[in-house]
């Protein structure tokens, strides 16, 4: 049944042919495939393998951890602490990095990772997903939580997996983005969507719309535009699409274009930023970059953001080229207060968007 078709572990071995690190990076990512299959097979079990509701407990960044929060971040680890191929791994689900048992030889490479992304959605039974990054570690011994802060830029793998009506991988190692579909039947990812690419224009955007009065201007200007459609500045209408699950919207966007969008917000002023860069926001700007789109915080590309903390969050605005750099554009003329007010009436004195925003 495998004739005239390519597995993920074939794929990863002609990309990283070379030398001999580059085929350790391959049987790591296989690795990572085991934890994904594990994953798809709790996540596909719902309510029948008695995984969902919450555990009680709380994560580092306060938020309640789900049963399959931790099923899932020990699936990864568990499938990748035993090869000689890691040095060591941070999750979202743990507050300091994993150091490895004793007894494992420790490798050139560190996992970074978001276990289940979306894991609020998973008692309604809508799609989730993994996140992950790979950073070499060159220094002898474990690693210190300051040798896993490492600019974006630095990855040498990232990817995520996405537990939808079907199991998918989308992956990149610096050479395109790759997408893979897991073949229940015979238990491997099979490559199904070669050198994905966004288109570089769309009229389709995704934002938590709830939060619209606590963005910053820029994002408020660019969304009042799209919401305006046909009758406002961009002449055309727009679609919004919003899953709350970045990993199916970063999906949707690989497949049929789009942004996504998780800006700064004032509603929490002690949490302005919601995703975190090191195991959410990278790994997707590189995939993200990998197929011709754009991944930017508004002031700054992603993957040139060094990070501060390994939870730290940042703003993203990330997809189809030309939509993200109007953004970035937007940015910069509010920072440099050429910003100048709309011609669509919705922004006139006595509007809804007026005073206040405008100030
Ligand atoms: P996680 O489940 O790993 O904490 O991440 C969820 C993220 C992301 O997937 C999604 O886009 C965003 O949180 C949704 O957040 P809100 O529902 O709070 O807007
Ligand atoms: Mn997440
Ligand atoms: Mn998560």
């Amino acid at each position: 049944m495998l004739q005239g078709r390519t597995t993920i572990s074939k794929f990863l071995i002609e990309q990283l042919r070379g030398a001999d690190d580059q085929a350790d990076l391959a049987a790591l990512l296989v690795d990572v495939t085991a934890a994904v299959k594990a994953i798809a097979s709790m996540t596909a079990k719902g309510a029948l393998g008695g995984y969902l509701g919450s555990l009680g407990t709380e994560n580092v960044q306060g938020e309640t951890q789900k049963k399959l929060d931790v099923l899932s971040n020990n699936a990864v680890i568990q499938a990748c602490e035993w090869g000689g191929l890691v040095a060591g791994m941070a999750s979202e689900e743990m507050e300091e990095p994993y150091v490895l048992p004793r007894q494992f030889e420790r490798g050139a490479f560190l996992l970074v990772f978001d276990p289940l992304d979306g894991s609020s959605n998973i008692d309604v039974n809508v799609s989730v997903g993994t996140i992950f990054s790979v950073l070499r570690h060159s220094k002898i011994g474990d690693p210190s939580v300051t040798d896993y802060l490492r600019p974006g830029i630095e990855q040498v793998a990232a990817g995520y997996a996405i537990y939808g009506p079907s199991t998918m991988m989308v992956i990149t190692v610096g050479k395109g983005t790759h997408g893979f579909t897991l073949d229940r039947e015979i238990g491997n990812f099979i490559l199904t969507h070669p050198d994905l690419k966004i288109p570089e224009d769309t009229t389709e955007f995704a934002i938590n719309a709830s939060n619209e009065r606590f963005w910053e201007p820029p994002v408020q200007r660019y969304v009042a535009e799209c919401k305006a459609g046909k009758t406002g500045d961009r002449g055309c209408d727009f679609n919004t699409r919003w899953i709350a699950s970045m990993v199916a919207d970063v999906h949707r966007i690989l497949m049929r274009g789009g942004i996504f969008m998780y800006p700064k917000d004032a509603k929490d002023p002690g949490k302005p930023w919601r995703l975190r860069l090191m195991y959410e926001a990278n790994p997707i700007a590189l995939i993200v970059e990998q197929a011709g789109g754009a991944a930017s915080t508004g002031r700054a590309r992603i993957l040139e953001v060094t990070p501060a903390a390994l939870h730290q969050r940042v703003p993203v605005m990330l997809g189809s080229k030309n939509e993200i750099e109007r953004l970035d554009r937007y940015h910069r003329e509010y920072d440099n207060g050429d910003d100048k007010p709309f011609a669509s009436p919705l922004f006139k004195d006595r509007s809804l968007y007026g005073g206040e925003n405008r100030a």
